[in-house]
């Protein structure tokens, strides 16, 4: 029986490492706080491997072949792909994964109904590779990597990914041996990207969002509609992720680590652990 030790959710984006004047000093400080926070709690809890649940940027995943979930599954992958374009202001590595757990639950969800797309080669996007930056920069935690279509109408329902978060922690919890394993969730909160509302921040949205996570209700954000999401912003369904995480973690409080509308990173920005 492995223990699921610890979960951790953050935004993700790339301000943090490559545009921090853009943002209030004192909130990109506090926010950087914050990854510390959580990076303690990584190495306090010690995980043997940890699944890392992301949207993506239509860098790996396009329309033509488009899953709703997609877990990795290889000794380890690599990122940031966007680094291949342009200097980024963090590191190219490559990051080790468990590919033994990957397997085991890419075939127990086939046999139950959770039918996970699999890639067996990927370089990740800044979703994934700016929190491992900040918080396992040595990629001490093997990582399994798990896209959430976040971005690609039609997505996954967040009652679809609550359920995906549930089952992943009943699964884990049936592995057949001993391990402990974490979950990372990155993305969101409220934001948008690309459209004239690029910039708006949601703070009643992502106010009530980290409210119904710290109060153990994931149902609430188990009844969130695309329309709801697509409200407070067109990049804000990336809370999908969050979702996957308190469904694993259904019944109990998240804590909150670091909540601030940062205007120039255009995003509410914000972090939780759950111990
Ligand atoms: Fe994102």
């Amino acid at each position: 029986m492995a223990e699921l030790c610890l979960g951790l959710a953050t935004s993700h984006l790339a301000h943090i490492v490559n545009a921090r004047d853009a943002g209030d000093s004192a909130k990109v400080a506090a926010f950087d706080a914050g990854y510390a926070r959580l990076a303690a709690a990584l190495r306090e809890a010690a995980p043997d491997a940890c699944l890392i649940v992301s949207a993506e940027h239509v860098n790996k995943f396009f329309i033509d072949n488009m899953p709703a979930f997609c877990m990795g599954l290889f000794e380890s992958f690599s990122g940031p792909v966007e680094s291949k374009a342009r200097d980024v202001g963090y590191p190219w590595r490559e990051v080790p994964s468990d590919p033994g757990l990957a397997r085991y639950l890419i075939e127990r969800g086939l046999d139950e109904g959770v039918d996970w797309a699999v890639s067996e080669f990927w370089e990740v996007d800044h979703g994934m590779m700016v929190p491992l930056h900040k918080l396992d920069p040595e990629g001490r935690v093997p990582m399994i990597p798990v896209f959430v279509n976040c971005a690609s109408a039609p997505m996954p329902s967040t009652r679809r990914c609550f359920a995906v978060g549930r089952w992943l922690a009943e699964a884990i919890a049936d592995w057949p041996g001993s391990r402990r394993v974490g979950i990372v969730a990155t993305g969101g909160l409220s934001h948008s990207v690309g459209t004239l509302d690029q910039g708006r921040i949601d703070v009643a949205f992502d106010e009530w969002f980290l409210d119904r996570l710290c109060a153990g209700d994931g149902e609430a954000l188990a009844g969130l509609g695309d329309a709801e999401m697509m409200e407070a912003g067109s990049s804000t369904g990336e809370v999908r992720s969050w979702i996957v995480l308190a469904g694993a973690f259904a019944g109990r409080r998240a804590e909150r680590v670091f909540y601030a509308p940062i205007e120039g990173f255009d995003t509410g920005c914000a972090q939780a652990v759950y111990r």
